[in-house]
């Protein structure tokens, strides 16, 4: 395996290596997909199926799929659908808004793109058309370590602050220099990805044979040179941290910085007495380590341990806007999309992205008129039945 290759695992999960060496034709070989009427896609469940349609199924399989039997992907959904809401009646909705405030950052609502690798396996224009879709919606979008594009590139089409997702180089050096690249091309914080030092057997990806084609390139990840497999725990070091690197990390940094992958509220305890700007309680989309709880779940008690010191994002499963309402109402500040973006970008580039943000953001604003809450600050625990 070649460097190129190996840094591919980075993103695509350490054991997914062997499958990525293989060889398989993609979808950034293909023509160009048939577009799909965007006003024919009413949720988030219809352009996943319409993206179906239109991608390679390797590279489906890398999106959707995750770790082993992918137990949590589907708890990560099924906990949504397990709780129930109580509507209020009667209640003023004048100026109906839900627009917040996030790390001193205003924002048209609490959704955010969450960090992917790869999006140039998904459409030819990969996070340039990320970047354009979630500025066209209002949205922040969190550019991965494992992007195709570079985050320079990216700010020249962004109309919307970008955040930065990091994956901590073994080189130090290394890590710091991309910490200085990405402050001084205009990144708003930096969320240190501290969940994945490896992943489960993603056996779906890996039986659908998986490549990354040459010409797709991982522009953060320049200058480093790795092991040429990934096999074994030493072998994957890079991404192996503890509590002192993280130190490290906030010494080199000007702008906040969140910790993404937090589900035990003893990491979250840490991470306040530490000082970090926020908590991002996510278990990477079911992709690294099966049978962890569904992240709505992990949520009330990492929120409980935080107590409000900082702000709380989650990510994992959220597909309509009564989840968010759920997410929000169990102590959450905002929430993050993961897949369902990738989804959009397969069926309409930038404009499938903002769709999508839109489709949700329309939901959320629906759930909080039915439910009568006017604001996002008049969501909590009694929106929920108990
Ligand atoms: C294809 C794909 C690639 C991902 N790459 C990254 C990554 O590079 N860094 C990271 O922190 N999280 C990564 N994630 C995890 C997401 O940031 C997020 O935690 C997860 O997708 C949320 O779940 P959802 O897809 O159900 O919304 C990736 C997820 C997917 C689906």
């Amino acid at each position: 395996m070649n460097r190129k290759q190996f840094i591919a695992t980075l993103g695509a999960g350490a054991l997914g290596a062997k499958a990525l060496a293989s060889s398989a034709e993609t979808a950034v070989n293909k023509p160009a997909p048939q577009p799909v009427p965007l006003d024919t896609l009413l949720s988030l469940d219809d352009v996943e199926a319409a993206a179906q349609e239109r991608m390679d199924p390797a590279v489906y399989a890398f999106v959707a799929g995750g770790a082993a039997d992918e137990l949590t992907i589907r708890w990560n959904r099924e906990k949504y659908r397990e709780i129930r809401l109580q509507q209020r009646v009667l209640q003023d909705l004048s100026g109906l808004d839900c627009s917040t405030t996030l790390l001193g950052q205003p924002m048209k609502s609490p959704i955010l793109v969450a960090p992917s690798a790869n999006h140039r396996l998904v459409h030819p224009e990969g996070e340039l058309a990320t970047a354009r879709g979630a500025g066209m919606a209002g949205a922040t979008m969190v550019l991965s370590s494992g992007a195709n594009t570079s985050i320079e590139d990216v700010m020249r089409v962004a109309t919307h602050p970008i955040w930065f997702q990091l994956y901590v180089a073994k080189d130090r050096g290394l890590a710091k220099a991309l910490v200085e690249r990405v402050q001084a091309a205009g990144a708003r914080a930096l969320c240190v990805t501290v969940d994945s030092s490896l992943d489960g057997p993603r056996n779906r990806q890996n039986r659908a044979k998986l490549v990354i084609p040459p010409g797709i390139g991982y522009p953060h990840y320049a200058g480093i040179t790795e092991p040429p497999t990934v096999v074994t725990l030493d072998e994957v070091r890079p991404m192996l941290l503890d509590w002192r690197d993280i130190e490290w990390i906030q010494s080199c940094a000007r702008i906040p910085v969140l910790l993404k992958g937090i589900m035990n509220p003893a990491d979250a305890a840490m991470a306040v007495k530490l000082g970090v700007a926020g908590i991002i309680v996510s278990n990477h989309g079911g992709r690294c380590i099966d049978t962890q709880p569904a992240t709505i779940e992990a949520l009330p008690r990492v929120v409980e341990q935080v107590a409000g010191r900082v702000p709380v994002i989650v990510d994992g499963g959220i597909r309509r806007g009564t989840d968010v309402v759920k997410a929000l109402a169990l102590g959450a500040n905002a929430v993050q999309l993961g897949r369902p973006c990738l989804y959009g970008l397969a069926v309409h580039g930038a404009e499938g992205v903002a769709h999508v943000l839109k489709v949700l953001r329309q939901e959320l604003l629906l759930s909080m008129a039915v439910l009568g809450r006017r604001r996002l600050s008049d969501i909590d625990r009694s929106v929920l039945w108990t």
